[in-house]
Parts: C-alpha cells; sequence; structure tokens
C-alpha cells in the first residue's frame, strides 16, 4: 500500500489526477472506475483542464461509474450520472459509446445487477477504480456490514450515508433509501485502486479502516487485502503516517 499526504486541496487534487494520467500515458484504452461525492470533485477539474490543455486524451478511455442511487431519474440533479456528466464527462473527451453508467430506473433489479457484471467482465475488468471513503467506512454503496463477497448488488443506504449526501439534493427526504453499487468483490478484482480521503472528520475512519481489523463491519478495512492500493490523503486525513 502507497500512502501519499498532500499539504492542501490543489496538491491533492494534481496527485489524484496524476495517477489517472499516469496511468492513461501507459495505457491509452485504461478501464477507470469512477467515484463521487466532495472528495473527487477537484480531481476530476484538474483532468479537465488538463484535457483542454492536451495534456491527457480519454478518447480511448472507458469508464465505469462505481454506483447510483435508485429510483430517481438519471438525469436527476442529484444522480452519480449528472454528477459525473457536469464534473467530467463534459470536461473531457471521452466517447459516448465508451461510458457505462449502472441504470438509476432499472424494469428489473437483478438484471441490472448481471448487464453491469456482465459489462466489466466482458471488458476485462477495471485497471483503476477511484474510491472515496464514507464516515462509517462504506466503499460505494457497501455499507458497514455488506459481505466481501459481493458484485454489483442492490442495498439500503444507511441514515448517516443519506444525511451525508443532502448536499446533492437539498433535503434528507428527496436523498434516495435505496442504491445500487459495485461490491466488494468487484472492487477487490480492480487491478488497481486509488482511495481519496479529505479533511480532518476522515483522519479517525481512515486510520481504522487501513490500520484496524479487516472486517465486513468497516468496508473499507478490505483494502488492507488488495495488492495495488495508493491511498491519497491531505495532511488533515492523516493519521497514518
Ligand atoms: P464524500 O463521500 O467524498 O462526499 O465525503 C465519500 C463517500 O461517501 O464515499
Amino acid at each position: 500500500m502507497k500512502i501519499i499526504v498532500k499539504d492542501g486541496q490543489q496538491d491533492f487534487d494534481h496527485a489524484a489526477a496524476m495517477e489517472i494520467v499516469q496511468l492513461i500515458n501507459k495505457k491509452p484504452n485504461a478501464v477507470i472506475g469512477l467515484a463521487t461525492g466532495h472528495t473527487p470533485k477537484g480531481m476530476y477539474k484538474v483532468l479537465g483542464e488538463m484535457c483542454k490543455n492536451n495534456e491527457v486524451d480519454f478518447s480511448n478511455v472507458i469508464t465505469f461509474n462505481l454506483d447510483e442511487y435508485l429510483g430517481i431519474k438519471s438525469d436527476h440533479p442529484g444522480s452519480c450520472k449528472s454528477y459525473l456528466q457536469e464534473r467530467f464527462y463534459d470536461l473531457v473527451n471521452l466517447k459516448q459509446q465508451n461510458i457505462y453508467h449502472l441504470n438509476s430506473q432499472p424494469e428489473d433489479y437483478e438484471e441490472e445487477c448481471h448487464r453491469y457484471n456482465r459489462l466489466i467482465q466482458q471488458i476485462g475488468g477495471i485497471d483503476l477504480l477511484i474510491l472515496g471513503i464514507g464516515h462509517n467506512g462504506h466503499l460505494g454503496f457497501n455499507e458497514p456490514n455488506t459481505s466481501f463477497k459481493t458484485e454489483v448488488h442492490v442495498c439500503q443506504l444507511t441514515d448517516r450515508t443519506r444525511t451525508a449526501n443532502i448536499w446533492s439534493f437539498g433535503c434528507k427526504e428527496d436523498v434516495p433509501t435505496e442504491g445500487i453499487t459495485m461490491g466488494i468483490k468487484n472492487i477487490m478484482g480492480c487491478k488497481k485502486l486509488m482511495l481519496l480521503a479529505n479533511g480532518e472528520a476522515k483522519a479517525d475512519i481512515v486510520k481504522r479502516a487501513l490500520k484496524g481489523v479487516v472486517t465486513e463491519e468497516l468496508p473499507a478495512s478490505v483494502l488492507q487485502l488488495h495488492n495495488d492500493v495508493v491511498i491519497i490523503l491531505d495532511k488533515e486525513a492523516n493519521e497514518l503516517v
């Protein structure tokens, strides 16, 4: 596990973006898994600027989003798809046909899980998955006590997760109660993982996840079992090194 600690938002965002740029330089048709949330916003902005300046080329890159809310329209302003559209897809030269998404309103939930699992497999797996960490240790929408054996699945969102995401819906009542997410098994199947965390409020959970006991009670602790993980923290989130 490689741990990078940066001083200040700008350096943090840049370090995260550079992991992606370096991968694309080595493998122009890389497959990248995309998280949403507050944490990676600056990284996406840097990637947009670099693409505009011809410093990185996404024209052969393939992306899969990590998770999505269920029961809202895909173009609802709070959806993960809308987040990525506005903050990433619109800023880079990805090809529309290379962008894969979980459907927020599938007719058949189970079939949607199978479809996404199949797609990930058919493409040959994910080269680099970007992850945030919830205050309760969740990865994607894999909340505490999710089995490490799960593939793409439908899940109930915890009260804490819904509260943390009020910012994208306006009020708690409007935050969906269910989500669909890559499972822990999908996450562990990615060739490389990049976990981003910033701010003092994440310091304790990052430390417990990465230095504590590996347990399904704390989903992010599973990262200790992956052989290629880069953790990018700002000074405030760092109690690791
Ligand atoms: P955040 O969310 O970046 O908004 O803190 C992280 C997460 O829930 O995975």
